[in-house]
């Protein structure tokens, strides 16, 4: 068993959640696992340890637990992409598809500096509907994206290749059909 296989055991499917024809690629049984959530934060930024990263930015709600977790890792602050409504700053906004549904995304306009270097982090990448609004949002504020990084790709519903035609470099764990 290679380490993706031994880490991928441990994500629970749901069958039509939360709509029918999904399967839901359940994290929490991974978090759950004190050895695959340690794995999963240390691959996550391999690539980039050692350079310089200014900020970590995960998307709510998934990417909080994993994305604070990497910022301590990285020795980065953390900047939070939360759903509208809850950012109590003046913000960026946008909206965004995911692969069940619509909604909008902000961050604080003043969370990361011009030129600063972010890494965009979150659980699972599908449609990536989420990861291209946090994107745009973090480059409309001056950031420069070294990479977005995920546990999961689902390969097929083609958001990785989405995000590296935006020149963004990705990094993901394991994928699902
Ligand atoms: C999930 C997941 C990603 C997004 C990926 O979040 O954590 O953020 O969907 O889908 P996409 O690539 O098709 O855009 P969700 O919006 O369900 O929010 P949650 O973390 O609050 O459950
Ligand atoms: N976000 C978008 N698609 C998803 C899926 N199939 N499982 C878990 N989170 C998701």
């Amino acid at each position: 068993m290679t380490l993706s296989d031994d880490l991928k055991a441990t994500v629970r499917a749901i069958q039509d959640y939360p709509k029918p024809g999904i399967v839901f690629r359940d994290i929490t049984t991974l978090l759950g696992n004190a050895w695959a959530f340690r794995r999963a934060v240390d691959e996550l930024v391999q690539p980039w340890a050692g350079s310089k990263i200014d900020k970590v930015a995960g998307m709510e709600a998934r990417g909080f637990i994993l994305g604070g977790a990497v910022a301590h890792q990285v020795s980065a602050g953390f900047v939070p992409i939360r759903k509208k409504g809850k950012l109590p700053h003046t913000t960026v906004r946008i909206a965004y598809s995911l692969e069940y549904g619509l909604d909008e995304m902000e961050m604080h306009a003043d969370a990361i500096k011009p030129g600063e270097r972010v890494i965009l982090i979150d659980d699972l990448i599908a449609t990536g509907g989420t990861a291209e609004g946090a994107v745009k949002l973090l480059r409309q504020i001056g950031a420069d994206v070294v990479a977005a990084c995920f546990i999961i790709d689902l390969p097929e519903l083609g958001g990785a290749a989405k995000l590296r035609a935006m020149n963004v470099p990705v990094r993901t764990l394991m994928t699902f059909d």
